[in-house]
């Protein structure tokens, strides 16, 4: 499990390493985490991830997110957006767009940089992903084996 970011003005950004932290401190977890403009999904559990992104326009997905997602959703597994309380019904709407589109849950939902509730919800999913994914990944393996024999 990854965590993928996209911020424009800094928000977000405080928000994913803020929560990268506390899997470390408080759970002892080495989540890594890329700015998705930077970096493709790769590596352990087929590069899943959760992708941390902000609301743009009027409701709308930014657009490095947008162009990300259309290469790379294979490994998404779920979404967190920023947003600010002032746009009314478009607050955090990329939110609502990523998960609909791409059938995952948006897991929290922030105003600007988020609150300690948001932190500990996202970092509470994060936990539990990590720990289903053993037994997701043996099964697939078990599928993988089957298929060449
Ligand atoms: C041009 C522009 C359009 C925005 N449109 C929305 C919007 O439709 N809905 C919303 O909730 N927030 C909107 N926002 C607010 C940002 O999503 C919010 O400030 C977010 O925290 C930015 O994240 P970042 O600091 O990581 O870039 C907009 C901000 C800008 C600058």
């Amino acid at each position: 499990m990854q965590l993928l970011y996209d911020s424009m003005t800094g928000n977000v950004q405080r928000f994913a390493r803020a929560v990268q932290a506390d899997l470390l401190t408080q759970h002892g977890l080495d989540v890594p985490l890329y700015n998705l403009r930077q970096a493709a999904p790769s590596g352990e559990a087929g590069g899943h991830y959760l992708l941390l992104t902000y609301t743009f326009g009027q409701g709308e997905i930014a657009p490095f997110t947008a162009a990300f997602l259309a290469q790379h959703s294979a490994g998404l597994r779920g979404v967190v957006a920023s947003g600010s309380f002032h746009w009314g019904e478009h607050f955090g709407r990329a939110g609502d767009l990523i998960a609909q589109q791409y059938g995952v849950p948006l897991v929290a939902r922030l105003n600007k940089g988020g609150t300690q509730q948001d932190r500990a919800k996202v970092v509470a999913w994060v936990r539990q992903m990590i720990t289903d994914a053993p037994k997701s990944m043996s099964s697939a393996y078990q599928q993988d084996n089957q298929e060449v024999a």
